[in-house]
């Protein structure tokens, strides 16, 4: 069966007091957008629609960086949750199956829920919870498996307002139906909004089914408030921990661990304390990752080594058994099988051929201004301590830098480079410069 989503990202978040629109504040290291997305993704849907409002432009770059094939649909001004739905009807005019609502501050819905509202026998599925505080949540109206109403918490009674079962927001329904009653629902006046909800209704009217399905209150969490963006991100971490160390992974110190939605830790792995991981990070099984590194947009292959105190940037690229040391910082750079690069060091633009040796201080000079240049290295190379590599420039199999060098040339094959002036040594001038300096002193105390 097709499937379209509906993205609900039109909402100012004036509660998140900022600039940036709600849904693009990051939990997990990417915008909170992405994980209703990718919740959706998850049942592989023909369309994605999502509907923005307040900051557009950026909400609909960051859904685009997501999945190129997203679509935005503008809701000028938002006027409430069914006018956003029918804000999104021509985009989905020949769009066939069901559609599923996903709130894009709700981030924590599991495709497995999303499945069963799909999988519910009635033809209009709302997603209900027990919540611990209704409060501000629309109350479930049922009888049996039926839903009856949803009661906004600003119209319902006292007695209404006792009401635990909540609206989480995300609506199942066959998508031409859910779009033509979206599109019928009347404007409440005292409000001035097209409230989703109302869609009950016209559905019952009609003699259409309406039903629900619950799921534990922690997979509806929405967020408004920077306090409860941080809540958000402490809960994912503690799942993402427990998850990577169910999955075989040893984290040394897991609440100092810091994971991002899409990092990958294969089995027998072993991630020291303070280690953080941006997006798109990839560590092989039994590598281990000490203390203290910051790593993003990287791959570490089986066996490798980094740390502590390493930061790997987007393209790192660490091939088996590289050992990456301490201060050590690599950016879009591939190190072949390994590589050894131990202390204190810069590799930019960079490909390093297998068991090269990178001393310490050794930096590729890549930016000159105004451009970015690639060094290369070739494989058994000896790159001595403090080598300033000047981009472009290759360094071939087998060559050997000389410490303290500064190479703006190409190295041939198993030669040997010497970019440093030649040292002299001045007999006994240490000393006669030390007295004459003493001397200057004692003078000056004198005056
Ligand atoms: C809505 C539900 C309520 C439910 C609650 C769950 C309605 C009428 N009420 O209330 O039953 O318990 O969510 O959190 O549906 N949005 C738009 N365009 C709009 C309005 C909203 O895109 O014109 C988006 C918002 O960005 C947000 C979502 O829809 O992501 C929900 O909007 P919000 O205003 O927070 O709805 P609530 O009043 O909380
Ligand atoms: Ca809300």
């Amino acid at each position: 069966m097709q499937v379209s989503l509906i993205v609900l990202a039109a909402g100012l978040g004036s509660r998140m007091n900022s600039d940036l629109p709600k849904v693009l504040h990051p939990l997990a290291g990417v915008p909170l957008l992405d994980h209703a997305l990718a919740a959706g993704q998850a049942l592989d849907p023909a369309r994605t629609v999502v509907v923005t409002g307040h900051g557009a432009d950026l909400v609909a770059k960051a859904a685009h960086a997501f999945d190129e094939g997203i679509v935005t649909a503008l809701q000028d001004p938002p006027q409430g949750t069914a006018h956003a739905v029918a804000v999104a009807a021509p985009l989905l005019s020949d769009a066939e199956g069901k559609a599923i609502v996903l709130y894009g501050d709700t981030p924590f819905v599991r495709p497995q829920t999303l499945q069963a509202m799909l999988d519910a026998p009635q033809d209009i599925v709302f997603l209900g919870f027990q919540a611990a505080n209704p409060k501000g949540y629309g109350r479930f109206l049922t009888e049996g498996d039926r839903l009856l109403a949803i009661v906004e918490e600003k119209q319902a009674t006292p007695a209404q307002k006792a009401i635990t079962l909540c609206n989480s927001g995300v609506v199942a329904a066959e998508v031409q139906t859910l779009l033509r009653l979206a599109a019928a629902v009347p404007l409440r006046e005292n409000v001035s909004e097209y409230y989703l909800t109302d869609i009950i209704d016209l559905a019952r009217a009609e003699g259409l089914s309406v039903g629900f399905v619950t799921c534990p209150e922690a997979e509806t969490l929405g967020i408004n408030t920077r306090a409860q963006l941080a809540a958000a991100e402490a809960a994912f971490q503690a799942a993402k921990r427990a998850e990577m160390m169910e999955e075989g992974v040893t984290l040394i110190s897991p609440e100092t661990t810091f994971f991002a939605r899409d990092t990958y830790i294969g089995r027998d792995a072993t991630i020291g304390p303070a280690v953080i991981f941006g997006p798109g990070v990839t560590v092989e099984t039994g590598a281990e990752i000490k203390g203290f590194c910051h790593l993003e947009g990287c791959h570490i292959s089986r066996g490798a080594t980094v740390g502590p105190f390493a930061r790997l940037r987007p393209g790192a690229e660490l091939a088996e058994d590289v050992h990456v040391g301490n201060f050590v910082e690599i950016k879009n750079a591939v190190l072949d099988e390994g590589v050894k690069v131990g202390h204190l060091t810069y590799l930019g633009d960079a490909h390093v051929g297998e068991f090269t040796n990178i001393g310490a201080g050794t930096v590729t000079c890549n930016y000159d201004g105004v451009m970015k240049h690639r060094t290369t290295i070739g494989k058994n190379a000896f790159i001595g301590s403090d080598t300033m590599l000047v981009a472009p420039v290759t360094v071939g199999d087998h060559a050997l830098t000389a410490s303290g060098s500064v190479i703006t040339q190409d190295v041939p094959e198993g030669a040997l480079a010497l970019g440093r002036a030649a040292q002299v040594n001045k007999p006994g001038l240490a000393v006669r410069l030390m007295d004459k300096l003493r001397a200057i002193k004692a003078a000056k105390k004198g005056q």
